[in-house]
């Protein structure tokens, strides 16, 4: 159950709906004092912000969630860290890496459509000065019928509208930081020729649905070979635990680049990790995710998405 008071601390925008468009920035915060209380007022005002870039289009879905990473959390918020926050721990499978990458501060903007997601990020930029450089700035765009760049539907299995809260919200459990959420990032590249070699068949085996109509195929029994669906389920005494997804497809295939941001919100940071030792090593180890043979994480990090309540409190 997610308690009252989580849903009480205004939550971010964690459960909305999925957007035409996406962008992913990462940052770091620079040296110096100077650039941790720019960057300390700046995450403090992101309401603001949102605000005056939200009333500019009625029509249009707009929605910025921002992360703090570990490295700067306590120098940031001057705050004790939430309890499972830490660095994104690098998985080394068998074939596959999980890899750890820098990154201090996200900022997760959701609209319907590029022009709402670039005003945000230039003036979220002007703000932020030279206090921050940017590691990583991604923009996503919704596919046909919300399918990512392997061509499957992405998302179906996601916790919907109130059910989506007691996944994603911090509770009881680290009473300071209830109605926060655990975000994780990965930046995938996929290897889109060798992908759409495969067959329909061996494609529908790896994610575990079918791929015109999205239907889930049965789990795989025993030590065999389990689908992407099947590692990335975990359950436990307390039953399923799930988080909410919203990947978003980039590409330029120009420059041969094809790929899929995977982002994840969760309650409990353990689930996330969980997924992907699930992915990586394996279950039982050795046959890892083969979601992976076709697409290489080439970002890893992690955050804690606290309740607006505290953001807004930062600058105090
Ligand atoms: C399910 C794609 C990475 C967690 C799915 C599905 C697709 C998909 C097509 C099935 C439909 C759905 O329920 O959404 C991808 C792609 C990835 C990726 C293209 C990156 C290349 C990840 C990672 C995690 C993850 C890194 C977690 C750490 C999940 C979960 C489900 C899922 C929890 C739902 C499982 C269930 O049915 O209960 N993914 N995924 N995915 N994925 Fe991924």
């Amino acid at each position: 159950m997610t308690d009252p008071h989580a849903i009480a601390t205004r939550p971010q925008d964690v459960t909305t709906p999925l957007t035409r468009a996406a962008a992913f920035l990462v940052l770091t915060v620079n040296d110096g004092e100077d650039a941790m209380s720019t960057a300390r007022s700046v995450v403090a005002s992101t309401a603001d912000l949102i605000k005056d870039v939200r009333l500019r289009s009625l029509q249009s879905e707009f929605s910025v969630n921002v992360g703090i990473g570990s490295r700067v959390w306590d120098s940031l918020t001057g705050q004790p860290k939430p309890k499972e926050l830490k660095p994104f721990q690098v998985i080394e499978g068998h074939e596959h890496t999980a890899v750890a990458t820098s990154g201090d501060l996200l900022f997760h903007i959701r609209a319907d459509g590029n022009d709402m997601v670039f005003e945000f990020e230039k003036l979220l930029l002007e703000a932020f000065g030279d206090a921050v450089t940017a590691v990583d700035d991604v923009s996503g765009f919704r596919y046909f019928d919300a399918r990512d760049l392997l061509e499957f539907v992405d998302g179906t299995a996601n916790p919907y509208g109130l059910d989506a809260l007691p996944s994603t919200l911090v509770g009881d459990e680290d009473e300071k930081y209830a109605g926060g959420s655990y975000v994780v990032i990965q930046k995938y590249l996929h290897k889109i020729k060798d992908w759409r070699s495969q067959s329909t068949e061996t494609q529908q085996d790896i994610i575990g649905r079918t791929k015109f109509d999205n239907i889930e195929l049965p789990d795989a029994e025993g030590d065999a070979q389990k689908s992407h669906k099947t590692l990335c389920t975990i359950t436990d005494d307390d039953g399923e635990h799930d988080i909410v997804r919203d990947n978003m497809p980039f590409a330029t295939p120009g420059r041969n680049e094809y790929g899929t941001y995977f982002i994840g919100y969760s309650r409990h940071l353990w689930v996330v990790e969980q997924m992907l030792e699930r992915m990586f090593i394996g279950d039982p180890p050795g046959k890892h995710d083969r979601i992976l043979d076709y697409s290489t994480p080439v970002t890893g990090c992690t955050f804690f998405a606290p309740n607006r309540q505290f953001l807004d409190d930062l600058d105090g």
